[in-house]
């Protein structure tokens, strides 16, 4: 079943305004990618040089939001592609007065024409679409094009946080990473029956967990 639209989706857009950054795609043209002139000036944006780290697929923002208030020094972007569920963000944001949050209404593929390489210090991919067939691998979001992506937007040393319920997802991020200049850390099989400390549950995962299944997380450091 499709998800209802919601209601006053302009207005409620337009009211959080202030929390997306705003951008054009040039063109579909491949050479608009390395024209340094669509780049965002993140020190424009926040106000300050503080390391900018992303979110792929934030949902309705309750981890980015939470990251931002735990973090005050780390300025986070939480990158959506479906607007109605952006909006709900933005409003959780804006509810709780955090300010060190921006949102990104936009595709992860299209993110190497706005953000200069090497200037993200992590990313986070927090249960990410699974796509388990085998035929639609290449739209998860740690395929190997992903992560050609992610190593050009990543600093020195950067580092990929990713938890997923999926056993097919994370044994296939498991590869991908290994394989293409990644080097894996901080690895569990089950977060929740874990040592693991200060974990921030995301909507996804508090359905997961309560019906009991297992959370997977990795961290993936970039050689
Ligand atoms: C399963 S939801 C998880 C939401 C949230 N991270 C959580 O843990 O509750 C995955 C989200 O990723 C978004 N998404 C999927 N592919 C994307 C892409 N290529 N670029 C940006 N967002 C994407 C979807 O629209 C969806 O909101």
């Amino acid at each position: 079943m499709r998800p209802r639209k919601l209601r006053n989706l302009n207005t409620r857009r337009n009211n959080c305004e202030s929390l997306r950054i705003p951008y054009e795609i040039p063109s579909f043209d491949l050479r608009n990618i390395n024209d340094t002139r669509n780049y965002f000036d993140f020190e424009e944006i926040f106000g300050n040089s503080n390391p900018v780290y992303l979110e792929i697929g934030c949902g309705k923002g309750t981890f980015a939001t939470e990251y931002a208030k735990r973090n005050p020094d780390i300025n986070i972007i939480g990158v959506e592609c479906v607007k109605d569920v952006l909006v709900q963000a933005c409003e959780k944001t804006m509810e709780q007065g955090v300010s060190n949050i921006r949102y990104l209404e936009m595709k992860a593929e299209y993110l190497p024409i706005f953000i200069k390489e090497k200037s993200i210090g992590r990313i986070f991919l927090n249960f990410s679409t699974p796509y388990p067939k085998k035929s639609h691998a290449k739209h998860r979001l740690t395929s190997p094009d992903f992560l050609s992506v992610y190593k050009k937007l990543l600093s020195d040393g950067g580092v990929i946080e990713q938890k997923t319920d999926s056993k097919i997802l994370f044994e296939s991020s498991l590869e991908n990473l290994s394989q293409n200049g990644f080097i894996l850390q901080n690895i569990f099989l089950d977060l929740h029956n874990s040592d693991f400390e200060g974990n921030i549950v995301t909507e996804y995962e508090s359905k997961f967990v309560e019906q009991g299944l297992p959370i997977y997380r990795l961290e993936a450091k970039l050689k």
